[in-house]
């Protein structure tokens, strides 16, 4: 089309430029220009030419994608054109994690060889047992799995072979089946407790809650209620396009390294607070607010800048109600069915509504995100907030790899390498250390 294109007038020297737009599915959401496009518009010949200004790449789209769509104004999630809702009711996470994966829902064959593929590589190497003894007795589990996860690598040689198909497909399964045994190992360590073997016999989360919990029963069976509530979690937490994690998991894959090391760095990005530990800062909020009656004046001193952020509030994306935090409060219920119900509910719950109805967080379009309710949920199910990130870490595996195998089959992409607005000094002479003032 004639008008598909921006044009810009440099008032510098009064050139215009016309810059063509490129457009993804969804025209309003997809609409861009090449950034590169800038570097002709010079103030002079030996300008280096225009850059885009944009900290924490909040307007930046750094590549092309076609696994998961947010609508953050209209609350809406989907992954490969499925809605998050309709995923979280009928499908299972082995499955969504092929469907992020390949693209397609599996058909019955398809599906039993991948969950075949999965179970078969669930058994970790036994010196990651003494790996993981290496590590002091109150190691963190995050801390934990960003070590042990890099360190399959050297266990695969292998793996370095990204570019070979059936290479890569391997490290795939090898990875969402060990993920769960590194990250039980992980939380066994910090208790203290011999680490259990996987059961191939159970499902993906059955498994994963054996590992975790099994004391001296010959076989651990999970509660169907608490595995189904656990798939669900996986299910919601699977991907969540262009995020911090996924973005160091594209950052890192562009240098073409195993996809264990981009994992243990797209890990360590879903370690900070303002990412994937915002759940266990929840539960810390919840906690140092106590009862309904601390919650007014606790909102009070967040507005005032006093006691931090509400934490699980607010997301870069979503301006409106976080779709997965709808089905995670709903998930609750079934939950406490189960286990008794969590006294910090009560404290969320009244949290929520205030905040809800306070010009502060309407203003800025507040509203609470995925992390807000699972806290609760992980808490009930009796995990301690330390392993909350874990339970992140687990499940977005699948969408991170997914994002991985687009990267590398994605003929535009580089390695990662964006630019600076240098802000330093000019050239200057050095100056010895005796006569320094
Ligand atoms: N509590 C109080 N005020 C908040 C909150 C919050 N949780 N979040 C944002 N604000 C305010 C900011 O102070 C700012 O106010 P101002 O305009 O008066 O300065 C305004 O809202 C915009 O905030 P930004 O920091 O610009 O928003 P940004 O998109 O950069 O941050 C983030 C998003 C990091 C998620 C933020 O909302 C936050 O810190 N939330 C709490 C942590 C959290 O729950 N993280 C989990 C996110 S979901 C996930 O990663 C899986």
């Amino acid at each position: 089309m004639a008008n598909d294109s921006l044009t810009i007038t440099d008032n510098r020297t009064g050139k215009s430029y016309e810059l063509p737009i490129r457009y993804g599915t969804y025209p309003k959401y997809g609409a861009a220009i090449d950034a590169s496009q800038l570097r002709q518009i010079k103030a002079s010949d030996d300008d280096f030419g225009l850059l885009a200004y944009d900290p924490g790449f909040t307007n930046t789209a750094s590549c092309k994608s076609g696994i998961t769509f947010v609508d953050g104004e209209r609350g809406i999630l989907r992954y490969r054109g499925y809605p998050i809702e309709q995923l979280a009711e009928k499908s299972s996470y082995l499955e969504t994690a092929y469907l992020l994966l390949y693209g397609e829902l599996p058909d019955a064959g398809q599906m039993e060889e991948w969950v075949r593929n999965i179970t078969h590589h669930t058994i970790v190497h036994e010196n990651i047992k003494k790996f993981i003894d290496g590590f002091h007795y109150d190691a963190h589990p995050m801390g934990l799995l960003v070590g042990t996860v890099g360190a399959l690598s050297t266990f695969y040689p292998s793996a370095k072979e990204i570019h070979d198909d059936a290479r890569r497909e391997k490290q795939i399964w090898r990875l969402i089946a060990k993920m769960p045994t590194l990250a039980a190992f992980s939380y066994r360590h910090s208790r203290g407790m011999p680490y259990v073997y996987p059961d191939n016999d159970l499902s993906y989360t059955g498994n994963f809650l054996s590992m975790l919990r099994r004391t001296t029963e010959l076989r651990y069976e999970p509660d169907p209620v608490l595995e189904r509530a656990l798939d669900v979690l996986f299910i919601l937490h699977a991907d969540h396009e262009q995020n911090c994690s996924t973005s160091a998991m594209r950052v890192v894959g562009s240098s073409h390294p195993d996809p264990y090391s981009a994992i243990a760095a797209a890990t360590a990005a879903l370690y900070g607070p303002l990412h994937g530990g915002a759940n266990e800062a929840v539960l810390r909020m919840l906690n140092q607010i106590g009862s309904l009656q601390n919650v007014p004046a606790f909102v009070k001193s967040v507005k005032a800048g006093e006691a931090g952020r509400l934490m699980g509030f607010g997301h870069r994306v979503y301006k409106n109600y976080d779709p997965r935090a709808k089905v995670i409060k709903g998930l609750a219920d079934q939950v406490f069915e189960v286990t008794g119900v969590n006294p910090l509910l009560e404290v969320a719950i009244e949290l929520e509504r205030i905040a809800l109805e306070d010009d502060y967080f309407i203003e800025r379009k507040l509203y609470p995100n995925v992390d807000f309710y699972s806290g609760i949920i992980y808490q009930a199910l009796g995990f301690p907030v330390a392993m909350f990130p874990v339970l992140f870490a687990v499940p977005r595996t699948a969408g991170w790899l997914a994002q991985w195998m687009e990267m590398l089959s994605d003929s535009d992409t580089r390695i990662a390498r964006p630019r600076q607005i240098f802000t330093g000094s000019d050239e200057r002479e050095y100056v010895p250390l005796k006569k320094r003032r």
